[in-house]
């Protein structure tokens, strides 16, 4: 059976035990069944569902990978994390991962006012907050309050011009400056499709010289006691290990000059993220662990600090990917197939059907598995042929629609018949047969690192786990938009079910989607942000937490500043059948995702 690469990507929070994927723990309730308690209330189109306990895992295992570093090594910093909140602003991500994360004093990054506002009014006490990005002087100015608040928070400079609006605004404000990082340039770039974020030309950080213009500068204002951090970011999803270690080297020489030229309370080295997740489904992308990641890190500054006799650092790390992804599954329920029209009980064959076709059906009567291939061949060039006659007019339009049917049946029937792996043929004609399956979602919503940066996410089916998917798969989304389509791949083929779904449903889910996804997705079409859920365990069992629906059409219209009162005034003055006005008033106060043949 095939088994989606789920022993590659799923780190054991999912399992297929019979023909369903199963959460793996908590009496390891099936993720269809969640699907439906929710589904049940009437709530309809895509999910999220996001799982708490695993964000939860994924903050443990990081600050237990590291600290069994430290002690491994006999390291005398310590280690010290903040999520960083671009990766997912959202309450039902957020609120849950801050109250995990107080017993480690796991704090906030904020990369933008509006980010830096939420952290100040949820971070934890005592935990850190660190604030990157372009800032101007309101931001700076923000961060002096968080500061005056007793957050501990530290301003990472990405240019000196930051610096010099912290020195304007601590000379106005009369306040406590808070604690200043510089974030390095580095020479060292990352790897992966964000690694422009580090290297030379990068768009942010100090190079060698501003570096040590901002240590003068501090020196000269006399905040040079303020200096608390170096940071440095080589990029997001590193499939490597090896230009972290380059980074590592080049960051930590930097701090331990600045160290050794009288920066005294320069203490902590900000490593940024760029902490890979498993994405793929075929085989295993990242070349490392996070134990390895953490040795590295420790190891490193360790072997600097030695080298260069000076305290060894504070780690800091900002990984966000490692910590979101893994925690959010999106569900898309299947609406179509684009072929189940080409369905037994539309053919009409008859004694006067062209011999053409009566060979296509004799095809399909007597095909099994040692013709199933020669067969398959026989009806894709009968169909060429059917084409080009219609085209001459020797065909109409019922036998052409037979042997298109035909066609699609003895193809289905012959991947029932044969198996995908031996047989090299099949594969090559595979982007011929292939079934489109229509999902109601929207890409450019729900997944669009896959539409700006061909990002691939583990995709399966969450039931019929116990049958062999016969069809090659392309996926549709339901936006008016060619490129709402995630294509068959031979490299790495998508193989679903057959279903009925007159009969039943079939969902798909997308894992790992926890990172970024959410707030860069667009309202391409007006399709908006999914039904959303938290789904928790206590003593208790399952509970669906903090449920947030999809936008009603008239609140997206409103979000664009529509006016919703004309919208509605004029509807009603054209529509004077009451009927008929409850109908369209109930669509009104719907979402716009559209509803399954079963709904
Ligand atoms: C400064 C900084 N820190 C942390 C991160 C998070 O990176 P990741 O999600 O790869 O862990 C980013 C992402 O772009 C970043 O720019």
């Amino acid at each position: 059976m095939n088994r989606y690469g789920i022993d590659i990507w799923s780190d054991n929070n999912f399992v297929i035990e019979g023909d369903k994927v199963k959460l793996n723990g908590f009496g390891k309730p099936a993720i269809v069944d969640i699907v439906k308690k929710i589904r049940d209330d009437g709530n309809r189109g895509p999910l999220l569902l996001r799982f708490p306990h695993i964000t939860q895992k994924q903050i443990d295992k990081l600050y237990i990978s590291f600290n069994k570093s430290i002690k491994e090594y006999s390291y005398d910093g310590n280690f010290n994390a903040v999520f960083p909140l671009k990766v997912n602003q959202l309450p039902n991500f957020v609120l849950p991962l801050v109250k995990n994360g107080e017993k480690y004093n796991y704090g906030l990054e904020a990369g933008s006012k509006a980010e830096l506002v939420l952290a100040m009014a949820y971070n934890n006490e005592d935990s850190p907050i660190t604030i990157n990005g372009f800032k101007d002087k309101e931001m700076i100015t923000l961060a002096f309050i968080a500061y005056s608040m007793g957050h501990d928070t530290t301003i990472t400079i990405e240019g000196l011009n930051e610096l010099e609006t912290i020195i304007e605004v601590y000379n106005e404000i009369n306040l406590p400056s808070p604690k200043v990082g510089l974030r390095v340039r580095l020479h060292s770039s990352g790897s992966g499709v964000w690694a422009k974020s580090g290297g030379i030309d990068s768009k942010f950080g100090l190079s060698s010289t501003e570096i040590l213009e901002a240590f003068n500068l501090l020196k000269n204002e006399n905040l040079l006691d303020k200096l608390t951090m170096i940071h440095f970011h080589i990029g997001s999803a590193m499939d490597s290990i090896a230009p972290l270690k380059k980074a590592l080297k080049e960051s930590g020489h930097i701090y331990a000059e600045l160290k050794q030229m009288g920066a005294q309370n320069l203490e902590n080295i900000n490593i940024g993220g760029g902490l890979g997740v498993e994405y793929n489904q075929f085989e295993k992308k990242l070349n490392y662990s996070l134990q390895e990641f953490s040795n590295d890190v420790v190891f490193t500054m360790q072997s600097i600090a030695k080298q260069k006799n000076v305290p060894q650092p504070n780690i800091f790390t900002e990984s966000g990917r490692y910590i979101a992804a893994p925690s959010t599954i999106l569900i898309a329920p299947v609406l179509e197939l684009f072929s189940s029209e080409y369905e037994e009980k539309n053919l009409k064959v008859t004694d006067d059907s062209p011999d053409i076709i009566k060979e296509l059906y004799s095809l399909y009567r007597d095909i099994k598995k040692s013709t199933a291939i020669e067969y398959m061949h026989d009806s894709l060039e009968h169909l060429e042929s059917v084409l080009t006659l219609f085209d001459l007019g020797y065909i109409n339009l019922q036998d052409r629609s037979n042997a298109e049917i035909l066609t699609h049946l003895i193809i289905k029937k012959a991947l029932f018949l044969l198996d995908f792996k031996h047989h090299t043929e099949l594969k090559r004609i595979d982007s011929k047969i292939q079934e489109r399956y229509l999902l109601n979602f929207s890409l450019f919503q729900s997944l669009p690192d896959f539409w700006g940066i061909d990002q691939e996410f583990p995709v399966m089916p969450l039931t019929h786990l116990d049958k062999k998917p016969t069809r090659s798969a392309s996926l549709w989304d339901i936006t008016c938009d060619s490129d709402g389509e995630i294509p068959f791949d031979n490299s790495k083929p998508l193989y679903l079910h057959d279903v009925d779904l007159q009969k039943e449903e079939y969902f798909l889910g997308f894992f790992q989607v926890g990172a970024y996804q959410d707030t860069l997705g667009m309202r391409h079409n007006l399709f908006t942000h999914p039904t959303e859920v938290d789904v928790v365990f206590d003593e208790d069992g399952m509970k669906l937490e903090n449920l947030i629906e999809s936008q009603k059409i008239l609140d997206i219209l409103d979000d664009i500043d529509y006016d919703i009162d004309f919208i509605q005034q004029k509807l009603r003055s054209k529509v004077t059948d009451d009927k008929l006005w409850s109908i369209l008033d109930s669509y009104l106060h719907d979402n716009g995702y559209l509803k399954t043949t079963k709904e």
